[in-house]
Order: structure tokens, then sequence, then C-alpha cells
């Protein structure tokens, strides 16, 4: 019975933690370290730069995110990218959550340990 309930306890704790590890979509964040922090800066403050609205005008305006980086050969070779097509609605969704008036605001986890730039 003891045994019964600590088990059951250990698996509450780690669905707890699990949760608590995984506040944002850490996908989309490597995605962003990847193909837009070398002039950007890290994807939450980049993310912080603009508010939602902004963020799906960029995303969802055809050809918008080309324009903008019409000088910048390697952020146009980047937008290209499979990787970038394919999560692009993610990197939007994790921009959004993280954009400047949602509050969000993260600490040091395995990814990210709170640098601004
Ligand atoms: C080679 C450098 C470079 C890379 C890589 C890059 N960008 Fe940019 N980006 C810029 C510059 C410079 C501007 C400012 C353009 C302007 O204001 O005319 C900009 C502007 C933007 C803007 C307009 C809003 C703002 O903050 O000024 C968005 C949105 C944007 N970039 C998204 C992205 C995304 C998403 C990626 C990754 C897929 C990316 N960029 C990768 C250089 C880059």
């Amino acid at each position: 019975m003891i045994r019964g309930i600590s088990i059951l306890l250990l698996f509450v704790y780690s669905v707890v933690w699990s949760d608590a590890a995984e506040r944002y979509d850490t996908k989309a964040f490597r995605t962003i370290t990847k193909l837009c922090s070398s002039c950007h800066g890290t994807p939450f403050y980049m993310a912080k730069q603009i508010d939602e609205d902004d963020w799906e005008f960029y995303f969802n305006t055809k050809g918008k995110l080309e324009k903008l980086h019409s000088t910048k050969p390697k952020a146009l070779a980047n937008l290209k990218k499979a990787l970038f097509k394919n999560r692009k609605s993610r990197l939007l969704k994790f921009f959004i959550d993280n954009s400047k008036f949602s509050g969000a605001v993260n600490g040091c986890d395995a990814n990210f340990c709170g640098t601004h730039h």
C-alpha cells in the first residue's frame, strides 16, 4: 500500500516536474537560435522586441520576411531552408507566446539562462 502510494507520488511529481521544465517550445527555441539569433539575439529577447500583432503581420504577409531581409543574404538563405519552412508556424507561436506584452519571463534552464543578447 505504502509502496503504491509512493509510486503514485513519484508519478505525480514527474508530471509536474516535466511540465515545469517545458514551459515553452524548445524545438522552436533551438530553431530560432540556429536561424535568427546571430543577428537578432536570443529567441526570448528577439520575441520581446515586437508585439503579437506585429509577429503575425511579419509572418503572415506573403514575402514580408524576405523583403525585410533583402540586403541580408545570410538571413535570406535561412528563410529559404526547409527547417524554417517546416517550423514556421511553430516559430510564430513561440514569438507570440513570448512577445512584448505577453508577460512571459524566463529563468534559467538547460537552453537559456537569462542573457539578453
Ligand atoms: C544576417 C542577419 C539576420 C538574420 C540571420 C535574420 N535577420 Fe531578421 N532582421 C535583420 C535586420 C538587419 C533587420 C532590420 C531590417 C530593417 O529594419 O530594415 C531584421 C528585421 C527583422 C524583422 C522585423 C522586425 C524587427 O525586429 O526589425 C523580423 C520580424 C525578422 N527580422 C525576423 C527574422 C527571423 C524570423 C529570422 C530567422 C529565421 C531572422 N530575422 C534572421 C537581420 C537578420
